[in-house]
């Protein structure tokens, strides 16, 4: 089946587009539809397709048309990874830094391209995600900030977005962070398109060279800036949806609920093809 024409309609003022009359049917057979995705991506940051009741077997093969699958190998299902308090989820225990503002892979050399992620389980209350544009927060720097931030580089940690989760860590805890080494990556990120976006989020422990002080102070403003009300969506999940997002050019994060109550949400991921420089 061919079908070019996708009907959207814009969810935020900066961030979100919804893609309407998609069933999962027509999520697998549409040949357009995933290089259109693509370039909504590119335009919009987050693509939703609301109540797809997709499955893991049509998100998966819905995922690899945009790329190569990260494999997740602790998962029956390698190609899914499970966020969810489950205590028999593997890696149950770093996602309450899911709450903090972050970049999915971000001690990676190259982060992973684009996140799907799908709602099986959600609370009466909160659990949103919300997500907001590095590409906006660099596009309203002021000339003098640009300049300055040219040249600065940026350590990301594994310990320091897991640290608002657990500030008191145990050995073992910082042994197991330390398994993810420090990643350096510039502070703007001069993309292939040409677009720059900021590296920034809660595993930015601080900038080379400037006092731990002015780093902080540095990147929880930018953090903010990015971050603030009216650049934000926030996606108010049905079970069924499926969310797709730049995860090059976004901070996303979810948002509060009662951790005593199941929720499940799938996520596929699509491996990076551009190193952050
Ligand atoms: C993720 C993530 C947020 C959420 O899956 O990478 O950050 O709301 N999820 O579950
Ligand atoms: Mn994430």
């Amino acid at each position: 089946m061919t079908r070019s024409s996708i009907t959207t309609k814009k969810l935020g003022a900066r961030v979100g587009v919804e893609v309407l009359d998609v069933d999962v049917e027509r999520l697998l057979h549409d040949d357009e539809l995933a290089a259109g995705c693509v370039d909504l991506l590119e335009e919009h940051s987050v693509v939703l397709f609301r109540e797809l009741h997709a499955g893991d077997a049509a998100q998966v093969a819905f995922s690899r048309k945009l790329g190569d699958l990260v494999q997740f190998g602790k998962y029956a299902n390698p190609n899914v990874m499970e966020i969810s308090f489950d205590p028999a989820n593997p890696n149950a225990k770093y996602f309450p830094s899911n709450d903090y503002w972050h970049i999915d892979g971000s001690m990676d050399a190259v982060p992973a391209k684009t996140s799907v992620l799908s709602a099986h389980v959600i609370t009466e209350r909160g659990g949103e995600t919300a997500f907001a544009s590095t590409y906006v927060a660099y596009d309203e720097l002021s000339a003098a900030e640009r300049e300055r931030f040219a040249g600065l580089r940026v350590v990301h940690r594994m310990e320091r977005i897991q640290r608002l989760s657990y500030p008191e860590p145990t050995p073992e805890q910082l042994a197991d962070w330390a398994r993810w080494p420090d990643r350096v990556h510039p502070l703007v990120w001069t993309h292939e398109s040409g677009r720059k976006s900021l590296v920034i989020g809660a595993s930015a422990a601080h900038i080379v060279g400037l006092d731990a002080r002015e780093s902080r102070t540095l990147l929880d403003d930018l953090e903010q800036r990015a971050t603030t009300p009216d650049h934000v969506l926030t996606h108010t999940w049905s079970v069924g949806d499926l969310v797709l997002w730049d995860n090059t050019g976004l901070v996303h994060r979810a948002c509060e609920f009662d951790r005593s109550q199941p929720r499940r949400m799938h996520r596929s991921t699509v491996v990076g093809e551009e190193s952050i420089k």
